[in-house]
């Protein structure tokens, strides 16, 4: 993988594929619930400007089908904006004339964001068509949306064809310290795999637990572990057709599998993992090395059910281990308490992390080679 931090690329009209997709609200105009990603997103722009070259940005926001107001980009560029410290230019038109004008009259250290990359079909069918009229665009290629790489996309994987293609500096970290999870993790390693659904988490866990000394499980995922050894969930979540996968995984896991005992329950469900699971949990975190963290404990955005999750997070922030939070729930928790700068590294990524530690290949890194 050609990598930026390495690179010498001056004086150049880099295209950058960054991943754009923040939570917005419902106000009019919209507001960005959370920045983190453009916030992340920074240093690789001022890095390709410090170096005196032209900065062309693309991305996507939400998965709309043509364009659509509501996806535009337009708040995204004001806030990046506001991150950079400089006026970024913003195309509506992902190919016009005016856009085209716009990109190739940039100036020396400018920077311009193009109109939601989704809004053309190209992008999802990994047109290559598509792909050239956008490495127009630029003379060289610039990766830095890890979070987007486990998607087929033309920004992600057929542009690679038509332009020198690097790195960037916030992929090449993620790549590093989730490959380096996965491939020399420092002992005792404890996962924490929590959230609502097991069939996101299925893929991961079945990876992680031939790794991990402790594999920590709570949130919906642990309903299904539970309802599969015959416990009584109640009216909780449970995803019926896993429930075999579940039991399989159990007896092949053994003691590294650990599953809450007991819980805060509302109307019949499962809100939050109970007092003894969060000291069980405390117990099993307290002396690792190492601890990957994805999916809240319990549902957290309706305190008091944050409360496993927030104690987990205040734990890990204390605890000298390297600690690697992912998914946007597990980030946003973190966000909340302010506690991200005790954290070792937080992923930008949602599905590409989980993808990634289930040890898919990601085809937006299998591209950059
Ligand atoms: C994400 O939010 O995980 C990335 O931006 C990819 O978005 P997608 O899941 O809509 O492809």
């Amino acid at each position: 993988m050609r990598l930026l931090s390495q690179s010498s690329l001056t004086g150049q009209k880099v295209l950058l594929r960054l991943d754009l997709n923040v939570p917005l609200t419902s106000d009019k105009p919209p507001k960005i619930q959370d920045d983190f990603r453009l916030r992340s997103s920074i240093a690789t722009i001022n890095y390709l400007l410090n170096r005196d070259n032209r900065v062309v940005i693309i991305g996507h926001l939400g998965n709309p089908t043509g364009p659509q107001a509501a996806h535009s980009l337009a708040p995204v560029v004001d806030r990046l904006s506001e991150l950079l410290g400089q006026e970024i230019a913003f195309a509506p038109e992902l190919f016009s004339s005016s856009t085209q004008d716009q990109v190739d009259n940039l100036a020396d250290g400018k920077v311009i964001v193009l109109e939601n990359l989704r809004f053309d079909p190209g992008e999802g069918a990994n047109s290559r068509t598509f792909a050239r009229r956008l490495a127009n665009y630029g003379q060289v290629f610039v990766n830095d949306a890890f979070s987007v790489c486990h998607r087929l996309n033309a920004s992600t994987v057929a542009i690679t064809e038509f332009l020198p293609s690097y790195a960037g500096l916030l992929l090449e970290k993620e790549a590093m310290v989730l490959g380096g999870l996965l491939r020399h993790p420092a002992q005792p390693f404890v996962g924490i795999i929590a959230g609502a659904k097991i069939a996101d988490k299925l893929p991961v866990i079945k990876n992680l637990i031939r790794r991990v000394d402790r594999l920590l499980v709570g949130g919906g995922v642990a309903n299904t572990f539970l309802a599969a050894e015959g416990l009584t969930v109640r009216r909780s979540l449970v995803d019926k057709e896993y429930l075999t996968v579940a039991q399989k995984l159990r007896r092949l896991a053994g003691e590294k599998l650990i599953l809450p005992t007991d819980f805060v329950w509302r109307d019949g469900q499962i809100m939050d993992l109970g007092q003894n699971s969060i000291e069980l949990f405390r117990t099993h975190l307290s002396h690792a090395k190492t601890i990957f963290w994805s999916g809240s404990l319990g549902v957290y955005e309706q305190p008091p059910y944050d409360r496993a999750s927030s104690a987990i997070v205040r734990l890990l922030a204390d605890l000298p281990a390297t600690t690697i939070i992912a998914g946007g729930n597990t980030a946003d928790l973190v966000h909340r308490l302010k506690l991200a700068n005790q954290m070792s590294f937080i992923s930008t990524g949602g599905g590409a992390t989980l993808g990634y530690m289930a040890g898919e290949t990601l085809p937006g890194l299998a591209a950059l080679g």
